[in-house]
């Protein structure tokens, strides 16, 4: 847990309320927050989802792993602290948006359980809707694809400490949604997301 460090700040309440939000974007916010193995899927299904999202006129954006990590988190490598500071910023990041009305959607492999229900925990406390989305494919399916070649680094001892090879991967135990994607197509994974939304009333009209 992040200490507070800075004293003689104080909170100031702003006046528009959640509701009025709401129906001035004429949306709820929600962030969708997907966890798996790299190569399980996250990206390709986050962007197509925002696609779809955004043609039906809603407002969507997209948290993604490697690209955060070009900007806000590019001092963070991955040990575990490092791990841990990038979820919880991610978290805090992700709570603004849906705070702000958007369908965030994040894609971080974020492997550790604690990590992810700290964000959880933290949706929570804000009354903000939080999805897990357990992006699942066996390791030897995302091995297979290494779409970034970075598995095949890992097992010649070139990266050390790479999820799934020499470094954990605690796999969601209740996520609200869980995709299987070495059954699924992208469009299929992208359709129960869909539904699940809709099934919670975060599509609205
Ligand atoms: S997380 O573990 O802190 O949640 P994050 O999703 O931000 O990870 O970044 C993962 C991406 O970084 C992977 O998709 C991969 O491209 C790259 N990467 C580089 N080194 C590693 C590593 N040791 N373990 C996992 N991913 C790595």
């Amino acid at each position: 847990m992040a200490r507070q460090v800075a004293t003689n700040v104080t909170w100031h309440e702003g006046s528009v309320t959640r509701s009025e939000r709401e129906k001035a974007l004429d949306q709820k916010g929600a962030t969708l927050w997907m966890t798996g193995l790299s190569g399980s899927g996250k990206s390709t299904i986050a962007v197509a989802l925002e696609q779809v999202l955004i043609q039906r006129g809603k407002g969507a954006y997209r948290l993604d792993g490697d690209n955060v990590r070009h900007g806000l988190n590019k001092n963070l490598g991955f040990s575990a602290e490092d791990r841990t500071e990038n979820i919880r910023r991610i978290g805090e990041v992700a709570k603004l948006f849906t705070d702000a009305g958007i369908l965030t959607i994040t894609s971080f492999i974020s492997p550790y359980r604690a990590d992810r229900d700290t964000v959880r925990a933290l949706h929570a406390e804000a009354e903000l809707p939080f999805l897990e989305v357990y992006v699942d494919a066996p390791l030897d399916v995302a091995e297979s694809r290494d779409p970034k070649g970075l598995y095949k680094k890992a097992r010649a001892g070139e990266i050390k400490g790479f999820t799934g090879i020499d470094d954990p991967f605690e796999a969601p135990e209740s996520a609200e949604i869980h995709l299987r994607t070495d059954q699924l197509s992208v469009a299929e994974s992208v359709q129960t997301m869909l539904d699940a939304l809709e099934s919670r009333g975060l599509l609205g009209g």
